[in-house]
């Protein structure tokens, strides 16, 4: 494999134990009471910040500086680790998909072909995904070119199948979305194209699960897409979110129960049939590669799936380039080559890469370039705290304390060069947007990495802690003067979105020579810049296809 073959480093010898961080929703941000890491008791990760001079610094983790389409975008989980394994800024699913939109490429590819004649020979045509604008698995405006699109290439019966968000945009917006896509539906229908909305529910509770961490949300999906059953039936999506709500004030756009909209003599919508297309319109793999599974696998075991409809099922992207899942797509996604951890293999490094369950594919799937395999059998340990199923502000710490000592014991073992893990909590418990309990989360991760660095010290290793994009960093909604946002009950309206906040990346350890720095030349690094500097830290020239490396050498 001549091909990665790296020349050493001119100044930082091989040999010594690396240990990569990355703190997910972990941002640089401005500090008052609604930072969650400013409030807590955060000293190892403070000490980092103002420990040796430049050896801490922050860099880029939203926006075109990503490969998102807008600066306005924030950052999320695939973009980051995506960026950071692979070294390059990455034109994300969402630009392609604009692009193929813009560009009119969307309807003459095999994918639209292959849809078409599903409603050619008389198949109803399903959309399935994330209803919002949040941008990071989806996006609504896609929707709604590609339901106008459909219609203007023959399609007369769409059914739409929506997954409240409240994730990447604030809590209650759902209602909006809703309004705005019924508008949209109406003005289809006024076209004479029979177009409706027939089930959904909240993305924490249905369809949307990721890294099999709890199959039976994906079952209620099934259950309400395709089979057309609940325990709730509503004539309206409108009137779901109403009467849901009323039954359970605290049910949130994430954890919606399933539902099925029926007509007025009870019967539902839009159950899915033999011949009929389903477009999952997220463009993101995570949450949706069980989904796919389950339309496209013929021996599936997952759960009961009652009936199997023939239908021809699209992603918006092919989800996993390994699995070649799903086998039809409507845009090809990114092609992410040249990995660091081709790299890192053909140089024969012994990696140890953990997290738990919900960011376990983010450290191995995503840190791979959306491949569900490891680059080599041999040299690799991909290691998987199962976390818990339930809500997580009910358990900030999660699973830190175990994630912690696996990485340890790897780093003290002697069996790996490399130790790479993910601690979720920043991230997992910003998203609740509960305060009190994100304080604690990241507490969880300062105990943690303290662990870790302290084993650093005593295997005179090197280390380098970063993050993947801003979260805990700020727990409020805010006015356009930055004041907190408040709600018509008078509280401050929590952010249980991620942020555009820069994010921390810290260096050290023992085995660092005392002359390595971060360089001042570059202040617009963002994270694909990290790749050649670990890189650098393990010893290696990075590849020139890179972007820089963050070193400077005194
Ligand atoms: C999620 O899927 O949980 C959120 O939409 C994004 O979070 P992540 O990018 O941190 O995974
Ligand atoms: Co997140």
């Amino acid at each position: 494999e001549t091909e990665f073959w790296l020349e050493s480093h001119s100044v930082i010898p091989r040999g010594k134990p690396f240990l990569l961080v990355v703190l997910d929703g972990w941002g640089e941000n401005k500090e008052d009471e609604y930072n969650a890491i400013y409030k807590a008791n955060c000293p190892t990760i403070k000490a980092l910040r103002t420990g040796a001079p430049r050896r801490w610094r922050t860099i880029k983790a939203h926006g075109t500086a990503v490969g998102l389409p807008s600066d306005g975008d924030m950052g999320n989980s695939e973009v980051g680790h995506n960026a950071m394994g692979a070294g390059k800024i990455i034109q994300q699913g969402a630009s392609l998909v604009d692009d193929a939109l813009e560009s009119g490429s969307m309807y003459m590819g095999e994918g639209w072909n292959y849809a078409k004649e599903s409603w050619a020979s008389g198949g109803t045509l399903h959309f399935i995904g994330l209803l919002s604008d949040g941008g990071v698995h989806s996006r609504y405006d896609q929707l709604a070119a590609l339901m106008h699109g459909a219609f203007d290439h023959g399609c007369k019966r769409i059914r739409v199948h929506i997954l409240t968000d409240g994730r990447d945009v604030p809590d209650g917006s759902s209602v909006k979305y809703v309004g705005q896509l019924e508008k949209d539906l109406e003005n289809l229908r006024s076209h004479g194209c029979d177009a409706l909305i027939a089930s959904g529910g909240g993305r924490m509770c249905v369809t949307m699960d990721r890294y099999e961490a709890d199959w039976s949300i994906v079952e209620r999906g099934w259950h309400v897409h395709v089979l057309g059953e609940a325990p709730h039936k509503f004539e309206s999506a409108l009137e779901a979110l109403t009467k849901l709500k009323e039954a359970n004030p605290k049910v949130n756009d994430q954890f919606y129960p399933p539902f099925v909209i029926v007509d007025k003599e009870g019967t539902p919508v839009g159950p899915i049939h033999d011949n009929d297309c389903v477009i999952n319109i997220n463009f993101r793999a995570d949450r949706v590669i069980q989904i796919s599974k389950a339309f496209e696998y013929e021996n599936f075991s997952a759960f009961d799936r009652v009936r199997w409809p023939k239908v021809r099922y699209l992603g918006m992207m092919q989800y996993d380039g390994d699995l070649k899942l799903p086998s039809h797509y409507l845009i090809p996604p990114p092609l992410i080559e040249n990995t660091s951890g081709q790299y890192l293999c053909a140089n024969g490094i012994r990696t140890f890469a953990c997290s738990e369950t919900q960011k376990f594919g983010h450290v191995t799937f995503f840190w791979n370039g959306n491949r569900s395999g490891k680059v080599d059998d041999t040299l690799e340990t991909y290691h998987e705290v199962p976390s818990d199923n339930i809500q997580f502000n009910k358990k900030p710490h999660m699973k830190a304390a175990e994630i912690a000592k696996a990485a340890q014991q790897a780093l003290l073992s002697g069996e790996f060069d490399y130790v790479r893990v993910n601690f979720a909590n920043g991230d997992m418990v910003g998203h609740t947007g509960d305060l009190e309990a994100t304080k604690l989360a990241c507490e969880s991760v300062d105990q943690g990495v303290k662990l870790l660095v302290d084993a650093v010290e005593s295997c005179g290793g090197i280390y380098m802690i970063t993050a993947d994009h801003g979260n805990c960093d700020d727990m409020a909604q805010r006015k356009k003067n930055g004041e907190p946002l408040l709600d018509n009950t008078g509280k401050v309206a929590p952010l249980t979105s991620h942020t555009l906040a820069p994010v921390p990346v810290a260096i050290g350890g023992p085995g660092l020579p005392s002359n390595v720095k971060f360089s001042d030349s570059l202040p617009k690094a963002g994270l694909a810049n990290v790749t050649a500097t670990y890189l650098n830290l393990m010893g290696f020239e990075a590849p020139p296809s890179y972007e820089p490396s963050l070193l400077a050498f005194d």
